[in-house]
């Protein structure tokens, strides 16, 4: 199969994390006969730089055209970067803000597995890490407080910042129903996370995912309040197989996922529209303070890659030949610096690209 993927390096570490991807991606081409052709696109600060703004038009169309989109990050240091000197909306988030928009990509599925050989890195308790665990935040990813209304303004005197929480049924149901079918595909539980004690945009999600959930009655649904979610996590992470939240709750709850397998640069990501089309990127941030080095751990950028082939090009067994491969390198003790412990093999973030693309046969 031929395939044309948009590649948006980013800032930070997105451009070795991606590079690591690519690597890989050439090597399953190589094995299973496929040609991905890349065409390379700017966003975020690096965007910035060249066109004085985050996202361009001819971005949003070249992705558009493309078959999928795979991205690294996005941002650099809000204290020292000079993007941060420019009003909110030219900012490198607004960037990945607004490509999501663009884009249409209102489901983000984001896996948190703990794999065995990392549970020595898992910060949780062996009595608990010892249990493993293998659960996905289905987070809504167009709307709530991040695209409603804001402004900052003076009231009588007092400086007033206002953020609005908007959401209509139908954005509820779509992400539902996702949430819904690949509990199916799963172990048939979702748990819908909210804040219905409080607030009336919760009380409407419930209600909405509870009609969706007449639709499949093989599933067990529960509802959670997004604060003993949090709690659940890290006490009992194993009892979730299916998470589904609003966009900010699933922001916060998607990086706790994350840390308990061990570390951020773990966690893959996939961001849908209502079509087989999506944009891929690793769950984590740029992390600007170890740019550059050649330190930073690519699996998530090369799971996210993985899940590419399987929603985006329907290739399943390549999706499971880069999955093996990256559970073959951890099993032969390859490690990079986030998730090192004694006794392993201490590699650069091209070194794990190389282990892993040698490792898919
Ligand atoms: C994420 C990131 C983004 C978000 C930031 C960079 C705007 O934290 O993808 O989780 O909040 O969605
Ligand atoms: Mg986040």
């Amino acid at each position: 199969m031929n395939k044309k993927i948009a590649v948006i390096k980013g800032d930070g570490i997105g451009p070795e994390i991606v590079t690591e991807a690519m690597k890989v991606l050439d090597r399953v081409a190589e094995v299973y006969g496929h040609s991905f052709e890349y065409e390379q696109l700017l966003m975020g600060g690096a965007s910035i730089d060249v066109n004085g703004v985050p996202l361009t038009d001819e971005t949003i169309e070249r992705c558009k055209a493309s078959d999928a989109v795979l991205m690294g990050s996005i941002g650099g240091d809000t204290n020292t970067s000079p993007w941060y000197k420019l009003p909110p909306e030219k900012r490198p988030e607004a960037g990945l803000l607004g490509i999501r928009k663009a884009l249409g990509l209102f489901a983000n599925l984001r896996p948190s597995v703990l794999y065995p050989q990392l549970s020595g890195a898992c910060p949780l308790k062996e009595e608990i890490s010892s249990k493993g665990f293998d659960m996905l935040i289905m987070r809504e990813l167009t709307g709530g407080l991040y695209f409603g209304a804001r402004k900052t303004e003076e009231i009588d005197g007092v400086m007033t910042a206002i953020d609005t929480l908007t959401y209509n049924e139908n954005e509820i149901r779509r992400i539902a129903v996702k949430a819904f079918d690949v509990a199916m595909k799963r172990r048939r539980k979702v748990t819908s996370v909210d804040k219905a004690n409080v607030l009336d945009s919760s009380r409407l999600w419930r209600k909405v995912v509870n009609e969706v959930a007449k639709d499949y009655p093989e599933v067990t649904l529960e509802h959670m309040l997004v604060d003993n979610s949090a709690m659940q996590l890290v006490k009992d992470p194993a009892q979730f197989d299916v998470m589904v939240t609003e966009n900010m709750f699933g922001d916060i709850l998607s990086d706790e996922a994350s840390m308990i397998t061990g570390s951020i640069g773990m966690l893959a990501s996939a961001s849908m529209n209502e079509t087989k089309f999506g944009l891929y990127e690793p769950s984590g941030g740029s992390a600007p303070d170890i740019a550059g080095q050649n330190k930073a751990n690519p699996i998530a950028t090369i799971l996210s890659a993985a899940m590419m082939l399987r929603f985006s090009f329907d290739m399943n067994a390549e999706a499971d030949a880069v999955e093996a491969a990256v559970k073959q390198v951890l099993d032969n003790g390859i490690r990079t610096g986030d998730i090192m412990s004694e006794g392993m093999t201490l590699v650069s973030c091209s070194g794990m690209g190389d282990a892993i693309a040698a490792a898919i046969k």
